[in-house]
């Protein structure tokens, strides 16, 4: 952000003219010709993206001030009516009563809880705004809006306050931090809605299990946010809930008693559906966590390809220990393996909000898509669905040089499978000419317990280049085969993304 010392006048007059935007936008009549507020997606983690409606709602409300709520979730040290009140500049009392409990009390971690907040148009967004002193010097812009706030504002939203050059803070730096709320528009009142709730999204909510949570219509919320039902909600991110009286406190249904054994259903295979970039089916995304365990130790497979030929270079790419690596294919950390020589990496997999994963990094070069990095280089270890979801980046926008986050695929076993002795799954990415059959074969494991790990069955069509599950009891053993792609190079793999032309080669069973 520049001072306005140093804009020059074309800038000055575009805020100007912003201004007055603003300003007719706020003519009752004219306001109910508005939008209503745009749902911000993922965006809001990348502080470079420049789009107006991460700085906050637009002042398009009836009232240029009214009362409004946050959600927040207790994490030490703001765990209590006091600390939390002070964090966002909300009344401890208030905050005690929206939740039915006293002004002192501890709250248990994680527990969404109420915030009443006095929203008022600070133009061109509405805001409640509070301080923040820095106080450590690996904070950030970003750090403060995502983990201290908890998205609640954005990092640009908190540059926009005052001309800060650039994003380091200094420890000591007091900071205004306008946190985001609205106030109902016309056609919200004259629907009946009083009061606007900003909800964080947590990683299980679905717009229908929120819409249940507050007992309030689907179709408000998506209206409020302007969301179609097919759109995907993000963790971090706020959504706005139009109530028509006050809220009550939130109750979230407990945890389930651990009683009977809790339900946990295989994985689905994701076939051909990850080569289409398009197609968002959930499976796209990754394996389902269970209920059993949040982390385990996993497997994947990936053949060997210059440059990615070594441990230690495999280990870089993947996000693994090359020490480790070496020894689960028993060979030197810097060996150089022969290419397509399939072999196992060791990873530490863990429930992250809705899926299994193991993440890494990777530093985009020049002319890499989602598809050629998932596909390619990651050989289909992680899907573009999954790394769209994860960056904020759009399909046609990742600029040259940027780290993209990368989620790859892994997965911990179910109840069943952890009743019949199974303590890994292995991501196995199906080569050109492999079988089921062939697989069991490869991991001395039965045919039926693969089928039934990605819920397959004896006359399902697997795909080169995507994921399919072993189950295995104990550690897997080193992979004794080359794959050969020069002899077996005949069908034509994937280019159509649809991949109908390889149903009749990559059969099941020998
Ligand atoms: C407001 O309500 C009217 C009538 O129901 C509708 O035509 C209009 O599209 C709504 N405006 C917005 C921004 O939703
Ligand atoms: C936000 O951006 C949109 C499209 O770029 C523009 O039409 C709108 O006027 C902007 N709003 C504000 C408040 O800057
Ligand atoms: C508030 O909490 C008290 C005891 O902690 C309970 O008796 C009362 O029913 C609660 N009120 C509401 C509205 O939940
Ligand atoms: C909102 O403002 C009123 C009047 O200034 C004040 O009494 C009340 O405590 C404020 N509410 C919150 C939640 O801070
Ligand atoms: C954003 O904050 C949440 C906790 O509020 C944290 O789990 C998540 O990792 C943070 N995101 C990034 C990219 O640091
Ligand atoms: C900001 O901090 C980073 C890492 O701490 C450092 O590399 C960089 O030089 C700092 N920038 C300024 C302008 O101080
Ligand atoms: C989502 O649904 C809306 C209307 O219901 C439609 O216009 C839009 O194209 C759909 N988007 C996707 C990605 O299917
Ligand atoms: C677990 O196994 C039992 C018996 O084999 C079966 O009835 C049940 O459907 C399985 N549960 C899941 C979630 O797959
Ligand atoms: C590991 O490799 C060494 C020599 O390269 C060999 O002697 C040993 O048997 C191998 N161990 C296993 C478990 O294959
Ligand atoms: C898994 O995590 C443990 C403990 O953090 C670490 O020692 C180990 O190296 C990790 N394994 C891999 C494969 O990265
Ligand atoms: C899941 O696997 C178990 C055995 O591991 C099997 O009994 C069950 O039928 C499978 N469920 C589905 C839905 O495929
Ligand atoms: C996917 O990657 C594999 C190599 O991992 C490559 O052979 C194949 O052509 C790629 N598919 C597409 C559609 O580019």
């Amino acid at each position: 952000m520049i001072g306005v010392t140093r804009m020059e006048t074309s800038k000055l007059i575009s805020i100007w003219s912003l201004f007055l935007v603003a300003l007719l936008r706020w003519t009752p009549h004219l306001s109910s010709v508005e939008a209503q507020q745009t749902y911000k997606e993922n965006k809001q983690l990348n502080c470079d993206n420049d789009l107006n409606y991460t700085d906050g709602y637009t002042c398009n409300g009836v009232e240029s001030s009214c009362q409004a709520y946050l959600t927040f979730r207790s994490n030490t040290p703001f765990n209590s009516p006091a600390d939390i009140g002070l964090l966002l500049g909300s009344e401890p009392t208030l905050i005690a009563e929206a939740n039915n409990i006293s002004n002192f009390e501890i709250i248990s971690t994680d527990t969404q809880i109420l915030i009443p907040v006095n929203c008022s148009c600070s133009r061109p967004y509405y805001q409640h705004k509070t301080s923040y002193r820095s106080s450590s010097r690996s904070e950030t812009y970003f750090t403060v809006a995502n983990n201290t706030y908890q998205g609640l504002t954005t990092c640009h939203a908190l540059m926009a306050q005052k001309p800060y050059v650039d994003s380091n803070l200094t420890v000591g730096q007091n900071l205004e931090v306008p946190l985001r709320c609205a106030c109902p528009t016309s056609n919200q009142s004259v629907a009946g809605v009083k009061y606007l709730l900003t909800y964080m999204v947590t990683s299980d909510d679905s717009l229908s299990s929120i819409a249940q949570l507050f007992g309030v219509e689907q179709q408000s919320i998506l209206l409020a946010n302007e969301l179609f039902l097919n759109s995907t909600i993000f963790p971090f991110t706020p959504i706005l809930v139009p109530f028509n009286s006050k809220p009550s406190r939130i109750q979230r249904a407990s945890s389930p008693p651990l009683l009977s054994p809790p339900q946990s259903p295989n994985q689905t295979y994701v076939a051909n559906k990850q080569l289409d970039c398009k197609n968002k089916v959930s499976y796209t995304y990754g394996y389902t966590c269970n209920d059993v365990k949040s982390s385990c130790q996993a497997y994947l497979t990936f053949r060997s390809i210059p440059p990615y030929n070594s441990p230690a270079a495999i280990g870089l790419l993947l996000g693994s220990e090359p020490s480790l690596i070496a020894e689960a294919n028993n060979i030197s950390n810097f060996a150089t393996i022969s290419t397509d020589t399939q072999i196992l990496i060791p990873v530490n997999c863990s429930c992250s909000g809705h899926y299994y994963q193991y993440n890494t990094s990777y530093k985009l070069s020049s002319s890499e898509t989602y598809f050629t990095v998932s596909n390619n280089t990651y050989q289909g270890l992680t899907t573009c669905q999954a790394m769209m979801a994860q960056n904020p980046y759009g399909e046609f926008e990742l600029p040259t040089g940027i780290n993209l986050n990368v989620p790859l695929r892994c997965a911990c076993p179910t109840s069943n499978q952890t009743a019949a002795g199974v303590n890994y799954l292995i991501t196995y990415m199906v080569t050109q000419g492999d079988s089921i059959h062939a697989i069991t074969q490869l991991f001395g494991v039965e045919q039926q317990s693969i089928l039934d790990a990605n819920q397959l069955s004896g006359d399902s069509l697997i795909f080169p280049f995507t994921p399919i599950l072993i189950p295995l009891k104990g550690r897997p053993s080193i992979i004794r085969r080359v794959t050969t792609t020069s002899n077996r190079r005949p069908v034509f793999v994937g280019v159509d993304m649809g991949a109908t032309s390889v149903t009749n080669i990559f059969c099941i069973g020998a």
